[in-house]
């Protein structure tokens, strides 16, 4: 298995009739608006490269003009490069003949359009089945596999209405299901909740990324909204006038635009929701309960912090301590476990992968610095208010 499930190399894209021309030109280093006005040639891609993993949901971003439909539209050669390379599993598509691209089509990919797509004529049912239907499916194995699709995206009950008596968002869960009922590897987005209003999209947004835990589909996803690409990407990258300009972590975008472009969308966004406690929290060891007072004190001024957790040998937390109460306690041979046996712990936690937004209230409700626990419930630092304003207010 190759690392890169698809990787697209050098790739070139030049509308218009002196194309290769203009590939030769781009390359001299004329700008997609100098080609435009003195050669008549649209710049759609130019120089791209990217490697995408098999599993990961990778975002195409940037504005309109900027490419995107472009570059998704190559993955299944509704567009042919200039120039340049497109590998899916090792292979080059464009080597492939018209018989191979029709099964690429078919079985090894499916897409989600922003405007539905959906065939006005065929009901809900018969809509999700189309790409069973056309690699000639029987009736007796199409029907349950359509059925269970429709109920997954939350239609049950419609599967005889048309699409005009659908809302918009019911409609994209049938074009979401329509998708995945060929059981596709790869499946491309172009602006698939563009369409719809914020409270469908958000709830489109949560459906695909629950769906994915489950499927580990490879997904190409387009969008020009930066909050949609954060909330759903593994990884984005960033288009503008059909060169790539940045790649990276949803974080390493928010936290270190490239350029200004980046940074012009950047800078509307809200942070709390798209940062987790992993990107805020300070790592910090915990004091074993077994500790004597005195070994406690002894290691709490040496790391000169008034405050530390204390926590079982698994690393489990037990309960914050301070340098305060272990001055305060009258045995300095008792156990540090013992002394804060006789405490009320209402601690609140933080989840390392919950978004800063959620764990805000807490935070701010808290007069202690909050421990951070791994999903495995194991303490590994805390959560500063100081280290969240930092972070919020833009390093
Ligand atoms: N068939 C075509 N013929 C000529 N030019 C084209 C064609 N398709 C796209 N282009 C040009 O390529 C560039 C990129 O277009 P593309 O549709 O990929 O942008 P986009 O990022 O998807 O935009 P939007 O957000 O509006 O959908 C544009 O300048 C466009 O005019
Ligand atoms: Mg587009």
């Amino acid at each position: 298995m190759p690392t890169s499930y698809i990787k697209i190399s050098n790739l070139y894209k030049v509308f218009g009739e002196q194309s290769s021309d203009g590939v030769t030109k781009l390359k001299q280093g004329l700008s997609k608006d100098e080609l435009m006005n003195r050669y008549q040639v649209s710049v759609g891609l130019s120089d791209i490269n990217l490697e995408i993993k098999q599993g990961e949901t990778f975002v195409v971003m940037g504005l309109s003009g900027s490419g995107k439909s472009t570059l998704i539209r190559h993955f299944n050669r509704l567009i042919e490069p200039s120039e340049g390379t497109i590998e899916i599993d090792g292979i080059d598509i464009c080597s492939l003949d018209k018989k191979q691209i029709q099964d690429l089509r078919r079985h090894k990919m499916s897409m989600v359009f922003q405007r539905f797509g959906l065939l006005p004529h065929r009901t809900v049912i018969q809509n999700v089945a189309y790409g069973l239907k056309i690699q000639g499916i029987s009736q007796s194995d199409w029907k349950p596999k359509a059925q269970h699709w429709i109920d997954i995206v939350g239609l049950n009950g419609y599967e005889n209405q048309y699409p005009n008596q659908l809302s918009g968002g019911q409609q994209q869960r049938v074009g979401l299901a329509r998708a995945l009922c060929t059981d596709p590897d790869i499946l491309l987005m172009d602006e698939a909740f563009s369409a719809l209003d914020p409270l469908i999209r958000s709830e489109m947004q949560q459906q695909l990324k629950d769906l994915q835990q489950k499927l580990h589909k490879t997904i190409i996803f387009i969008t020009h909204d930066l909050d949609e690409a954060l909330r759903l990407g593994d990884r984005i990258a960033i288009l503008k006038d059909g060169e790539l300009v940045q790649q990276g972590k949803p974080v390493d975008i928010l936290l270190n635009p490239a350029t200004d472009y980046v940074a012009s969308f950047v800078q509307d966004i809200n942070r709390g929701r798209a940062l987790t406690v992993r990107h805020a929290y300070l790592a910090q060891e915990g004091l074993l309960e077994t500790l004597t007072v005195a070994e406690a004190i002894k290691q709490i001024q040496q790391l000169a912090l008034s405050e530390m957790a204390v926590v079982t040998s698994e690393q489990t937390y037990i309960a914050n301590v301070t340098l305060h109460q272990l001055k305060e306690a009258t045995n300095s041979n008792a156990h540090i476990g013992e002394l804060l046996n006789t405490q009320a712990h209402d601690q609140v936690f933080a989840n390392i992968e919950q978004s800063i937004e959620s764990i805000m209230p807490s935070v701010l409700g808290s007069k202690r610095q909050l421990p951070v626990t791994e999903q495995d419930g194991r303490y590994v630092g805390v959560l500063q208010k100081e280290q969240l304003a930092k972070l919020l207010d833009g390093m």
